[in-house]
Formats: C-alpha cells, structure tokens, sequence
C-alpha cells in the first residue's frame, strides 16, 4: 500500500505517519525531516534549501522531485510507503504519478487531515522532540510520561524546530493554502482522497485513517 498524508502545518502527519508505519509496516517519507538532515549535515543540497525552509516558504519543486525519485527507488519502499509533506504542489503531484506509473506502482489512498488554522498555531507553538531519537511531545497535549525523560529512547534533550516561530508559521499556513490545497481537487478526481477530522484526539485521528484505509 502507497499512501499520502495531506494537510497544512501542524495537522499531524508526522504524528499519524509514524502510528501508520508500526501498524502497517510502511516506510515513513517525510520531505520536511529528509530537508532538515540535509541541512544538519552542510550537504550542497542542505546549504541550498537552508534559507527557503527557514522562511517558510516551500523548495523548487524539481529539487523535492528528484529527492523523492531517488528515495522512492531505494529496496526497503518495495514494502508500501507513507508520503508526509509530498506532494505539496499540482507539479509534484503529476510528476509523483509519472515516476510512479513506470514502476507499474500507484498511490492507493490520500488522507486529508483537516484542522482549523487557529488549532494548527497552539499545535506548532508547543511542539518539541527528542533530540535523539526524534519522538514527538507537546507542551499541552502530549507531555513525555517522566519530565524532562524520552518516552521511547531515555533520552534527556529535546529540541524545538527553527520554522515553528509564530511568523514563519503564517508564511507556512499560506503556502499551503495557496500551493498545496490546489492538490485535493486533483485527487479527488482520481477518487482516492478520504479527509478525517484531524480536530479530534490522537486515538480518534489514528481509529478514522484505519478506517479510511479498509
Ligand atoms: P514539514 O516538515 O513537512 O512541515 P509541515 O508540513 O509544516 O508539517 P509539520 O511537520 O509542521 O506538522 P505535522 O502535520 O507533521 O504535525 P505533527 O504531527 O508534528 O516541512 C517543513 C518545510 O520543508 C516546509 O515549510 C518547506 O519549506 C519544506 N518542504 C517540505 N516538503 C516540501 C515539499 N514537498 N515541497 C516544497 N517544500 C517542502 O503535530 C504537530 C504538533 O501537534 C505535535 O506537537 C503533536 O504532538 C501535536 N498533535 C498532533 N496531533 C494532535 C492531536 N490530534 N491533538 C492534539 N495535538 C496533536
């Protein structure tokens, strides 16, 4: 199985991904996490995408293209994947299918979460992770079970994301109006667009995309 998780900042793709990747043994893509460990390492690529991630704003679309080309080509997505944060614009929507179609694949499923700006802004302004293994908290909705302790790893330091300031997340929230919400029509041309409340708990987004996959 090939899905998509859409929806605008903060929605909880991340979040739900990685639910969908222990459930269903997918590997878990995300386009935002491959860019910031290009830019932690100093790559060309990194040093290239540094100040456009930095702003908000979203990459050329023919830099995220060839990077999902090549990841998409590699052994362990011969399982299934889960797409989080591609496509992004109609360009890399297309071209997703066209690189797709040549390998007699498809995408199965797209999964909209639909959350309200004013949620998706209380949702980027808490969040943090560990600096080690990369798990997810939240200051109000999901705080690790021993303060200041990794739930999964032990770990001790946490980091917060240089584009979840309250100005680059308005320059977020419109690009994804603006770019990226142009793709649901496409996919619901295709019939395979599902949207969930992604306003409900983390139990209850997760049961609605199990749901949305029968
Ligand atoms: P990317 O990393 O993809 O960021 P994003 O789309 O802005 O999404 P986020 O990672 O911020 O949010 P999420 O939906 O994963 O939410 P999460 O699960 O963490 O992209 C970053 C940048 O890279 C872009 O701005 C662009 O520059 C560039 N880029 C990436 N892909 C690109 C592409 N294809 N084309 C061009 N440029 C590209 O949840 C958020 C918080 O809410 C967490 O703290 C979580 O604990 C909490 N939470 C989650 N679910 C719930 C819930 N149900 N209830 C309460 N809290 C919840």
């Amino acid at each position: 199985m090939n899905l998509v998780l859409l929806g605008p900042p903060g929605a909880g793709k991340g979040t739900q991904a990685a639910r969908i990747q222990e459930a269903h043994g997918l590997v878990h893509l995300s386009t935002g996490d491959m860019l910031r460990a290009a830019i932690a390492s100093g790559s060309d690529l990194g040093n290239q995408v540094k100040e456009i991630v930095e702003s908000g704003a979203l990459v050329p679309d023919d830099i995220i293209i060839r990077m999902i080309e090549e990841r998409i080509a590699a052994p362990d997505c011969a399982k299934g994947f889960i797409l989080d944060g591609f496509p992004r614009t109609v360009r890399q929507a297309e071209a997703l299918d066209s690189m797709l179609e040549k390998k007699s694949l498809k995408i199965d499923h797209v999964v909209e979460l639909k959350v309200d700006d004013a949620a998706l802004v209380k949702r980027i302004s808490g969040r943090f992770s560990c600096a080690a293994c990369g798990a997810g908290y939240h200051d109000a909705f999901k705080q690790p079970k021993t303060e200041g302790v990794c739930d999964a790893c032990g770990g001790k330091e946490f980091s917060r994301r240089k584009d979840d300031n309250p100005e680059t997340v308005k320059a977020r929230l419109e690009a994804y109006h603006a770019q990226t919400a142009p793709i649901l029509p496409y996919y619901r041309e295709r019939e395979v667009l599902r949207t969930v409340d992604g306003m409900a708990d983390f139990d209850g987004v997760t049961a609605q995309i199990a749901a949305a996959l029968q």
